[in-house]
Protein backbone atom coordinates (compact mmCIF):
# COMPACT_ATOMS: atom_id res chain seq x y z
CA UNK A 1 0.00 0.00 0.00
CA UNK A 2 1.34 3.53 -0.82
CA UNK A 3 0.41 4.94 2.24
CA UNK A 4 2.33 2.94 4.32
CA UNK A 5 5.35 2.74 2.24
CA UNK A 6 5.53 6.26 2.59
CA UNK A 7 5.26 5.30 6.54
CA UNK A 8 8.17 2.77 6.34
CA UNK A 9 10.13 6.00 4.69
CA UNK A 10 9.41 8.24 6.99
CA UNK A 11 10.22 6.13 10.00
CA UNK A 12 13.92 4.72 7.96
CA UNK A 13 14.70 7.99 7.14
CA UNK A 14 13.75 10.55 10.03
CA UNK A 15 12.40 7.73 12.70
CA UNK A 16 8.89 9.25 12.95
CA UNK A 17 6.37 6.74 13.60
CA UNK A 18 2.85 7.20 12.52
CA UNK A 19 1.33 5.36 15.37
CA UNK A 20 3.01 7.53 17.75
CA UNK A 21 2.55 10.66 15.98
CA UNK A 22 -1.26 9.92 16.03
CA UNK A 23 -3.13 7.79 13.63
CA UNK A 24 -4.22 10.48 11.09
CA UNK A 25 -0.88 13.05 11.31
CA UNK A 26 0.30 11.34 8.19
CA UNK A 27 -2.35 10.80 6.28
CA UNK A 28 -3.43 14.19 6.50
CA UNK A 29 0.25 15.49 5.31
CA UNK A 30 0.48 13.36 3.30
CA UNK A 31 -3.05 14.47 1.73
CA UNK A 32 -2.18 18.13 1.88
CA UNK A 33 1.26 17.75 -0.25
CA UNK A 34 -0.33 14.95 -2.73
CA UNK A 35 -2.99 18.14 -3.37
CA UNK A 36 -0.22 20.89 -3.78
CA UNK A 37 1.20 18.65 -6.29
CA UNK A 38 -1.44 18.42 -8.30
CA UNK A 39 -1.33 14.12 -8.01
CA UNK A 40 -3.98 11.84 -8.16
CA UNK A 41 -3.97 9.26 -5.78
CA UNK A 42 -1.11 8.29 -2.60
CA UNK A 43 0.40 6.31 -5.02
CA UNK A 44 1.59 8.93 -7.57
CA UNK A 45 2.74 11.16 -4.48
CA UNK A 46 5.04 7.69 -3.58
CA UNK A 47 6.93 7.64 -7.34
CA UNK A 48 7.33 11.53 -7.04
CA UNK A 49 9.31 11.33 -3.19
CA UNK A 50 11.20 8.61 -4.84
CA UNK A 51 12.90 11.36 -7.00
CA UNK A 52 12.07 14.64 -5.61
CA UNK A 53 14.52 15.99 -2.70
CA UNK A 54 12.33 18.99 -2.78
CA UNK A 55 8.96 17.10 -2.26
CA UNK A 56 10.78 14.90 0.40
CA UNK A 57 11.50 18.34 2.55
CA UNK A 58 8.13 20.11 2.46
CA UNK A 59 7.05 16.41 3.46
CA UNK A 60 9.24 16.55 6.71
CA UNK A 61 8.15 20.20 6.84
CA UNK A 62 4.30 19.37 7.06
CA UNK A 63 4.74 16.17 9.35
CA UNK A 64 7.14 17.36 12.07
CA UNK A 65 6.27 19.20 15.18
CA UNK A 66 7.87 21.91 15.80
CA UNK A 67 6.66 22.72 19.39
CA UNK A 68 8.48 24.09 22.04
CA UNK A 69 8.66 27.69 24.53
CA UNK A 70 11.56 29.41 26.37
CA UNK A 71 12.51 27.53 29.84
CA UNK A 72 10.33 24.46 28.96
CA UNK A 73 10.76 22.73 32.47
CA UNK A 74 12.21 25.39 34.14
CA UNK A 75 13.90 22.90 36.51
CA UNK A 76 16.05 21.07 34.08
CA UNK A 77 17.41 24.60 33.44
CA UNK A 78 18.25 25.31 37.13
CA UNK A 79 20.17 22.42 37.15
CA UNK A 80 21.70 22.41 34.03
CA UNK A 81 23.02 26.26 35.24
CA UNK A 82 24.05 25.32 38.54
CA UNK A 83 25.77 22.02 37.19
CA UNK A 84 27.86 24.57 34.82
CA UNK A 85 28.87 27.02 37.70
CA UNK A 86 30.37 23.95 39.82
CA UNK A 87 31.93 22.28 36.13
CA UNK A 88 33.67 25.81 35.44
CA UNK A 89 35.07 27.14 38.97
CA UNK A 90 37.78 24.38 39.19
CA UNK A 91 38.73 24.73 35.33
CA UNK A 92 39.80 28.24 34.77
CA UNK A 93 40.34 27.36 30.91
CA UNK A 94 37.69 24.84 30.23
CA UNK A 95 34.98 25.64 27.95
CA UNK A 96 31.86 23.82 27.98
CA UNK A 97 30.40 22.45 24.69
CA UNK A 98 26.55 22.21 24.50
CA UNK A 99 24.24 20.73 22.12
CA UNK A 100 20.59 21.44 21.76
CA UNK A 101 18.97 18.66 19.21
CA UNK A 102 16.53 19.23 18.35
CA UNK A 103 16.58 22.45 18.78
CA UNK A 104 13.41 23.42 16.60
CA UNK A 105 12.52 27.06 16.19
CA UNK A 106 15.37 28.14 19.28
CA UNK A 107 13.77 28.46 22.60
CA UNK A 108 15.68 25.56 24.35
CA UNK A 109 18.95 27.03 22.91
CA UNK A 110 18.23 30.73 23.94
CA UNK A 111 17.31 30.06 27.27
CA UNK A 112 20.30 27.61 28.23
CA UNK A 113 22.04 30.93 26.81
CA UNK A 114 19.99 33.30 28.64
CA UNK A 115 20.86 31.13 31.68
CA UNK A 116 24.72 31.00 31.38
CA UNK A 117 24.80 35.09 30.44
CA UNK A 118 22.79 35.82 33.32
CA UNK A 119 25.14 32.87 35.71
CA UNK A 120 27.54 35.29 34.58
CA UNK A 121 29.38 32.90 32.68
CA UNK A 122 31.10 34.58 30.11
CA UNK A 123 30.47 34.10 26.09
CA UNK A 124 33.71 32.48 25.48
CA UNK A 125 33.56 29.94 28.34
CA UNK A 126 30.83 27.84 26.30
CA UNK A 127 29.65 27.03 22.73
CA UNK A 128 25.81 26.14 22.35
CA UNK A 129 25.45 23.97 18.98
CA UNK A 130 21.80 23.51 17.82
CA UNK A 131 20.52 21.22 15.36
CA UNK A 132 16.93 20.50 13.53
CA UNK A 133 15.60 18.97 10.81
CA UNK A 134 13.19 21.22 10.04
CA UNK A 135 14.55 24.51 8.10
CA UNK A 136 11.62 26.59 8.50
CA UNK A 137 12.48 26.22 11.67
CA UNK A 138 15.51 26.95 11.67
CA UNK A 139 15.28 30.23 9.78
CA UNK A 140 12.76 31.33 12.47
CA UNK A 141 15.89 30.59 15.36
CA UNK A 142 17.74 32.77 13.28
CA UNK A 143 15.34 36.19 13.07
CA UNK A 144 15.35 35.32 16.99
CA UNK A 145 11.42 37.16 16.68
CA UNK A 146 9.36 35.82 18.64
CA UNK A 147 5.41 35.56 19.73
CA UNK A 148 4.00 35.76 23.42
CA UNK A 149 3.43 31.92 22.90
CA UNK A 150 6.89 31.11 23.41
CA UNK A 151 6.66 32.79 26.53
CA UNK A 152 4.04 30.29 27.81
CA UNK A 153 3.40 28.00 30.57
CA UNK A 154 4.04 28.05 34.49
CA UNK A 155 8.05 27.95 33.08
CA UNK A 156 8.40 31.18 32.04
CA UNK A 157 10.65 33.89 33.07
CA UNK A 158 9.45 37.45 33.21
CA UNK A 159 12.66 39.16 34.28
CA UNK A 160 14.21 37.14 31.28
CA UNK A 161 12.06 38.86 28.78
CA UNK A 162 12.49 41.85 30.37
CA UNK A 163 16.03 41.92 30.19
CA UNK A 164 16.70 39.75 26.93
CA UNK A 165 14.05 40.57 24.49
CA UNK A 166 13.36 43.95 22.94
CA UNK A 167 8.82 44.48 22.02
CA UNK A 168 8.31 44.93 18.81
CA UNK A 169 4.70 45.64 17.62
CA UNK A 170 3.38 42.42 20.14
CA UNK A 171 6.26 40.67 19.14
CA UNK A 172 9.74 40.01 21.19
CA UNK A 173 13.31 40.28 19.94
CA UNK A 174 15.62 38.43 21.34
CA UNK A 175 18.99 40.22 21.60
CA UNK A 176 21.96 39.86 19.54
CA UNK A 177 24.38 39.12 22.65
CA UNK A 178 21.97 36.00 23.01
CA UNK A 179 21.44 35.26 19.63
CA UNK A 180 25.46 34.92 19.06
CA UNK A 181 25.96 32.65 21.50
CA UNK A 182 24.49 30.02 19.92
CA UNK A 183 25.14 28.20 16.45
CA UNK A 184 22.92 26.91 14.66
CA UNK A 185 22.59 24.35 11.49
CA UNK A 186 20.46 21.44 10.13
CA UNK A 187 20.80 17.91 10.68
CA UNK A 188 18.96 14.72 10.71
CA UNK A 189 19.20 12.87 14.27
CA UNK A 190 19.32 9.49 13.10
CA UNK A 191 22.20 10.08 10.28
CA UNK A 192 25.00 7.95 11.46
CA UNK A 193 27.73 10.69 10.40
CA UNK A 194 25.87 13.39 12.46
CA UNK A 195 28.06 15.75 13.87
CA UNK A 196 31.09 12.98 13.58
CA UNK A 197 33.77 16.12 12.87
CA UNK A 198 32.74 17.26 16.03
CA UNK A 199 34.41 16.37 19.69
CA UNK A 200 31.79 15.23 22.17
CA UNK A 201 29.29 17.41 24.42
CA UNK A 202 29.83 18.11 27.92
CA UNK A 203 25.77 18.63 27.91
CA UNK A 204 23.42 17.70 25.70
CA UNK A 205 19.67 18.77 25.31
CA UNK A 206 17.65 15.95 23.33
CA UNK A 207 13.47 16.98 24.54
CA UNK A 208 10.59 16.21 22.74
CA UNK A 209 11.52 13.99 20.19
CA UNK A 210 11.13 10.36 21.33
CA UNK A 211 7.94 10.52 21.97
CA UNK A 212 7.30 11.03 18.10
CA UNK A 213 9.72 8.21 17.21
CA UNK A 214 9.44 4.20 16.61
CA UNK A 215 11.18 1.75 18.79
CA UNK A 216 13.65 0.92 15.88
CA UNK A 217 14.96 4.70 15.59
CA UNK A 218 15.05 5.04 19.62
CA UNK A 219 17.49 2.60 19.63
CA UNK A 220 19.58 4.07 17.04
CA UNK A 221 19.22 7.41 18.59
CA UNK A 222 20.47 6.03 21.88
CA UNK A 223 23.18 4.72 20.20
CA UNK A 224 23.91 8.38 18.27
CA UNK A 225 23.53 10.82 21.34
CA UNK A 226 25.90 7.98 23.06
CA UNK A 227 28.58 8.80 20.69
CA UNK A 228 28.10 12.53 21.22
CA UNK A 229 28.32 13.06 25.03
CA UNK A 230 31.35 12.80 26.57
CA UNK A 231 31.87 10.30 29.84
CA UNK A 232 30.12 11.92 32.90
CA UNK A 233 28.35 14.19 30.41
CA UNK A 234 24.96 15.44 31.28
CA UNK A 235 22.09 14.51 29.06
CA UNK A 236 18.62 15.94 29.34
CA UNK A 237 15.15 14.39 28.17
CA UNK A 238 11.97 15.30 27.94
CA UNK A 239 9.58 14.60 31.24
CA UNK A 240 7.94 11.69 29.57
CA UNK A 241 10.88 10.13 27.72
CA UNK A 242 13.73 8.84 30.56
CA UNK A 243 12.27 5.15 30.00
CA UNK A 244 13.27 5.23 25.93
CA UNK A 245 16.74 6.76 26.94
CA UNK A 246 17.31 4.12 29.34
CA UNK A 247 20.45 2.46 29.02
CA UNK A 248 23.64 0.23 31.53
CA UNK A 249 25.95 3.45 30.57
CA UNK A 250 23.18 6.33 31.77
CA UNK A 251 22.53 6.78 35.48
CA UNK A 252 19.29 8.87 36.38
CA UNK A 253 19.77 12.23 38.06
CA UNK A 254 17.96 12.91 41.39
CA UNK A 255 16.76 16.08 41.58
CA UNK A 256 12.91 17.06 41.94
CA UNK A 257 11.51 18.54 38.34
CA UNK A 258 14.90 17.71 36.44
CA UNK A 259 14.63 14.83 33.61
CA UNK A 260 18.38 14.08 33.71
CA UNK A 261 20.71 11.65 33.15
CA UNK A 262 25.13 11.33 33.69
CA UNK A 263 26.86 9.13 31.64
CA UNK A 264 28.96 6.83 33.50
CA UNK A 265 31.60 4.31 31.73
CA UNK A 266 30.79 0.90 32.18
C1 LIG B 1 8.63 19.12 19.82
S1 LIG B 1 10.08 19.82 19.09
C2 LIG B 1 11.21 19.74 20.45
C3 LIG B 1 11.96 21.03 20.65
C4 LIG B 1 12.71 21.18 21.98
N1 LIG B 1 13.74 20.18 22.12
C5 LIG B 1 11.79 21.14 23.16
O1 LIG B 1 11.78 20.16 23.89
O2 LIG B 1 11.05 22.11 23.37
C6 LIG B 1 10.54 18.46 18.01
C7 LIG B 1 11.50 18.88 16.88
O3 LIG B 1 12.12 17.69 16.37
C8 LIG B 1 12.49 17.94 15.03
N2 LIG B 1 12.79 16.64 14.38
C9 LIG B 1 11.92 15.67 14.01
N3 LIG B 1 12.60 14.62 13.49
C10 LIG B 1 13.91 14.94 13.55
C11 LIG B 1 15.11 14.27 13.18
N4 LIG B 1 15.07 13.02 12.66
N5 LIG B 1 16.29 14.89 13.38
C12 LIG B 1 16.34 16.15 13.91
N6 LIG B 1 15.23 16.84 14.26
C13 LIG B 1 14.04 16.23 14.11
C14 LIG B 1 11.29 18.68 14.48
O4 LIG B 1 11.60 19.42 13.32
C15 LIG B 1 10.87 19.55 15.67
O5 LIG B 1 11.38 20.85 15.52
Amino acid sequence: MPLKSIEALLENKIGLSAAAMGAQTVVKAVNRRRCACGLQDVAAYRACLETNKDEWEKLIEEIVVPETWFFRHIQSFQFFSQHVLSELKPCLNKRLRILSIPCATGEEPYSLAMMLINAGVPCERFQIDALDISLQALRKALRGLYSPASFRGRDNMPTFQASYFKQIDGSFQLHSEVMETVCFNQGNLLDNNILADQPCYDIIFCRNLMIYFSASARKRTRAIINRLLKNSGLLFVGHSERVAFKTPDLSLIDARGVFAYRKTAI
